[in-house]
């Protein structure tokens, strides 16, 4: 495997020394990106909420923080990010406010309708079948609940990160989509009141969707 290849690859599933140096990283470089597409969305303080492909467990912190008197949830399928978000979540974990487990996308440890909330940052173009992966992501939601997807490239923005990302898109397996294609995946998998915000110089992109209340 490339250099390249290989801390790409532990983007998509970080293990050994490699990994949690990746983590710890990403715990960082992430974090402004993850407040501007938090920002984008109100979150209520009484909210149970799930981060999908949590990291190094900093989202899940600053979830923590603003549901104040609910829970969070966080998922990964990579054994070295669960440890790493474990640790980084040391406080809330031991009153309990946070959980992480071990778990894929794609199989979601959680009874239909949970969540309030659900986050995913940095993590939707690895998945191994998105539109599906979207629709079991559904499944754990509860009416009214929304899914918000942020990251830092997608298809057609101006940054040179996203131009980098969308040119290696074959090599590295990232699932890079554009706005449009974005909208389409969420109004396939069933979501209602579909938002894209972006800055396309900078390569971000926020999507919210929700799941539609009973009626
Ligand atoms: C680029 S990292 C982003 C981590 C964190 N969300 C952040 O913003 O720093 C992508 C994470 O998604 C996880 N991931 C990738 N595919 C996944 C899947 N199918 N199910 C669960 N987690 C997944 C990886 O293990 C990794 O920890």
């Amino acid at each position: 495997m490339t250099g390249r290849n290989s801390r790409v690859n532990q983007c998509q599933n970080p293990t050994g020394w490699l990994g949690r140096w990746v983590l710890r990283n990403m715990n960082s470089r992430h974090s402004k990106v993850t407040d501007w597409g938090l920002s984008r969305a109100s979150i209520g303080k009484h909210d149970i909420i799930l981060d999908v492909g949590c990291g190094g467990g900093r989202t899940v912190s600053k979830l923590a923080a603003i549901a104040t008197q609910g829970k969070v949830y966080g998922i990964d399928h990579s054994t070295e990010s669960v440890a790493m978000a474990m640790r980084t979540n040391k406080q809330w974990i031991d009153v309990a406010r946070v959980e992480v487990r071990e778990a894929s996308v794609s199989r979601l440890p959680f009874s239909d309708g949970a969540f309030d909330v659900i986050t995913a940052v940095e993590t939707h173009f690895w998945w191994p079948a998105l539109p599906t992966d979207l629709r079991e992501v559904l499944r754990v939601l509860k009416p009214g609940g929304r899914l918000i997807i942020i990251a830092e490239v997608y298809k057609g923005a101006e940054a040179f990160t996203s131009k980098a990302a969308e040119r290696y898109s074959e090599k590295t397996g990232m699932a890079l989509l554009s706005v449009e294609e974005h909208r389409e995946l969420f109004t396939d998998a069933g979501y209602s009141d579909v938002q894209l915000i972006t800055e396309p110089r900078k390569g971000w992109i926020c999507c919210i969707g929700s799941k539609a209340p009973v009626s």
